[in-house]
């Protein structure tokens, strides 16, 4: 197991205010208490203050800025030893229907970060997704790899390829300390209700019937947000400069089994759901090969049981309807229109 290498002390995380980014800086903050967090998070549509609410002043900083704003990067990150980039315009659907806050936010804001990255002389480590890597068959034993071909079929995939392509040619032209990890679908607390989980959960809830896109076959990765966190934790202190690290947790699941695991964990009928329009392009298969994050640096998931981690999810939708009832009915509206 690789020897920790780099003890962060203050970090900058863009996007804290968002579902993964805010589950790292609460993870961060119940386990490093000695490293102080400034969040920086522009507060789009996706991104709650409240999500990290509560947790110690002098720990978590929020700064509501812009990461493609170069002047509030020179004010913001001097001072810091790395930055560990969350931000993006993150959903397929709303990248569809417009592109262009995909194109400014998870390209151009790469960018800038890199830049302020160098003039610094600090650490980076980027988030990214497996959905650069485009889609398996679903009847293939292959997964994706860290050194296979990029093939993004959406606009978001492509804008994330983007800038992953960035941070590999800052880290090898620049010399910049940079990480990488592409992680699978993520699903736990404070996720937005566009995202499947969170929609079809929310829409029971709500008394709507579920929506299943297209065949309901496609196969997403699942992993619990906690378990990320720790593997980003796991890479930005002991990964390898100019790597690449896939993150997953063998949870291979088709959509239909997720949307039935669902109805049965809340007691409802198998068939109590609605047959909507195929998303375009849709891909049919994420899996990811965890193999070198595990053998490197000795990472392994928690939350293996998904079940459970479904069923935790589901309980904290109950709970915290003030969190998420602001955002249903405008995203329902918006999918409404898609006839989705
Ligand atoms: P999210 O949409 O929930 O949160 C995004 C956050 O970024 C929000 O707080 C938003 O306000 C902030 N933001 C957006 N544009 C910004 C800008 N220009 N400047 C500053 N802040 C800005 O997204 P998420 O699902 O938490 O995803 C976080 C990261 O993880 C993204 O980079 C995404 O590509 C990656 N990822 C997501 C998944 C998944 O399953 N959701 C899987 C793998 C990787
Ligand atoms: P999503 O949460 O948008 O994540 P991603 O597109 O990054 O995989 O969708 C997960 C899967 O669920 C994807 O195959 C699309 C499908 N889906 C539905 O069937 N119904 C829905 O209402 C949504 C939002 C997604």
């Amino acid at each position: 197991m690789a020897e920790v290498v780099f003890e962060p002390r203050n970090i900058v995380v863009t996007g804290g205010c968002g579902f993964i980014g805010s589950n790292f800086v609460r993870w961060v903050a119940r386990n490093h208490p000695e490293v102080h967090v400034t969040v920086l998070d522009k507060l789009t549509y996706a991104g709650n203050p409240a999500n990290i609410a509560g947790l110690p002043e002098s720990q978590v900083e929020l700064v509501v800025g812009d990461i493609c704003d170069a002047d509030l990067l020179d004010e913001v990150v001097p001072g810091h030893d790395a930055i560990v980039h969350y931000a993006a315009e993150s959903h397929n659907d709303n990248s569809i229907a417009d592109p262009e806050p995909f194109v400014q936010t998870n390209v151009v804001g790469t960018y800038r970060l890199l830049q302020a990255a160098r003039r610094y002389g600090i650490r980076y480590h980027h988030i990214s997704t497996d959905e650069v890597y485009g889609d398996l068959a679903l009847d293939e034993p292959r997964r994706f790899e860290p050194d296979d071909p990029y093939r993004p079929s959406s606009p978001y995939s492509s804008t994330k390829a983007s800038s992953d392509l960035l941070v590999r040619a800052w880290a090898r032209t620049y010399g910049l300390a940079a990480t990488i990890s592409n992680c699978s679908n993520n699903y736990g607390p404070y996720q937005h209700v566009e995202k499947f989980i969170p929609r079809q959960v929310t829409n029971i809830l709500c008394g709507i019937r579920p929506k299943l896109y297209g065949t309901g076959e496609n196969v997403r990765d699942w992993i619990h947000t906690e378990d990320h966190s720790r593997a980003v934790w796991d890479i930005l202190t002991k990964g390898r400069i100019g790597e690449t690290y896939l993150i997953g947790a063998d949870g291979e699941r088709s959509n239909i089994d997720v949307l039935r695991e669902i109805l049965s964990l809340m007691g409802e009928p198998q068939d109590a759901f609605d047959w909507v329009r195929d998303r375009p392009g849709h891909d049919r298969r994420y899996a990811i090969d965890p193999t070198k994050l595990e053998r490197e640096l000795g990472w392994r998931p928690v939350h293996t049981d998904f079940a459970e981690g479904l069923a935790q999810t589901i309980e904290w939708y109950r709970t915290h309807e003030s969190w998420w009832r602001p955002a249903k009915e405008a995203t329902e509206r918006r999918y409404a229109e898609q006839g989705q």
